[in-house]
């Protein structure tokens, strides 16, 4: 009898050896995530109570501040956000508080959060003490419940001329304008910035000082006043904006703003850059 055809047909090829090995990964892991939905199902009657701030300066019996609990089911991966998403849409509709990206890039869900400046998208429940109070930002006034007023905040970031302005273009559509890798690495922190305003609202010197420019500020003058590509008259003027009386002077360097931060930029050194910057500019040589 012919030994040939067995071993053709019970070997596998390489090609099928992997394609088994996959399969096998993947009963692998849904066999974990079938084990770990079974310890810790997405809603097992747990609830998380949240003290929420209410405001509504145009509603007769909502002009006085107050706090209202909700009681919300608990899923695992929850965050603040998740929790006052469902609070508003099976609980009250009326609760109002801004979001957007749901991911913490468009910094529009800036709250005040067991005490402290946090974004509602990126804070896990489970990080938290409960009862979860849940506050509009300090230092802000409040439009309504969770919602501040953001317009001194824009006008502070605009001041400062937030946009580049090369002195020159490339000369070819297509050209990049190129950065050097050491530039790259010196400003690449202060672009996260994702205009939250929990540095503003965490810093005692802004809240007594309404004309302060502020820290976001401060650190989207230094992101573009660092930056080399940037024109020679810009940077002269935008550093005369940060070193106005009420520039980076104001900073007592508290490190409350780097605190909080939720994209970790260092902005207390960033602004002691700028005051150095600024002093290097005065200094002058008889
Ligand atoms: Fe955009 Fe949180 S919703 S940062």
């Amino acid at each position: 009898m012919s030994s040939n055809h067995p071993k053709a047909v019970t070997e596998r090829s390489p090609q099928e050896r992997r394609l088994d090995e996959k399969e096998a990964r993947r009963d692998q892991s849904r066999t974990q995530q079938a084990r770990s939905n079974h310890d810790t199902p997405d809603t097992d009657g747990e609830t998380v109570q949240l003290k929420v701030f209410r405001y509504d300066p145009e509603v007769e019996g909502k002009k006085d501040p107050r706090f209202d609990d909700f009681h919300v089911p608990f899923s695992r991966g929850m965050t603040v956000l998740d929790a006052l998403i469902h609070a508003r849409d099976h609980y009250d509709s009326s609760l109002t508080f801004r979001h957007s990206c749901r991911q913490a890039i468009c910094g529009s869900d800036a709250l005040f959060i067991n005490g402290r400046q946090r974004l509602g998208c990126k804070t896990q429940i489970s990080d938290l003490d409960t009862p979860v109070r849940v506050e509009p930002l300090p230092h802000q006034d409040v439009v309504k419940d969770l919602v501040v007023d953001m317009e001194d905040f824009y006008e502070q970031m605009e001041s400062v001329e937030p946009y580049f302005q090369p002195d020159e273009l490339p000369r070819d559509d297509l050209e990049e304008q190129r950065q050097s890798r050491e530039n790259r690495e010196k400003i690449k922190k202060s672009t996260r910035c994702i205009w939250c305003a929990s540095c503003v609202s965490s810093c005692n010197i802004a809240a007594g000082d309404n004309k302060y420019l502020g820290p976001a500020a401060i650190v989207k003058g230094y992101r573009f006043y660092m930056d080399e590509r940037e024109g020679e008259e810009i940077a002269e003027r935008r550093l005369n904006i940060l070193e106005q009386e009420h520039g980076v002077w104001r900073c007592q360097t508290q490190f409350s703003c780097t605190t909080v931060c939720p994209k970790d930029i260092p902005i207390t050194e960033e602004i002691q850059a700028m005051k150095r910057e600024a002093v290097k500019e005065n200094l002058k040589f008889w």
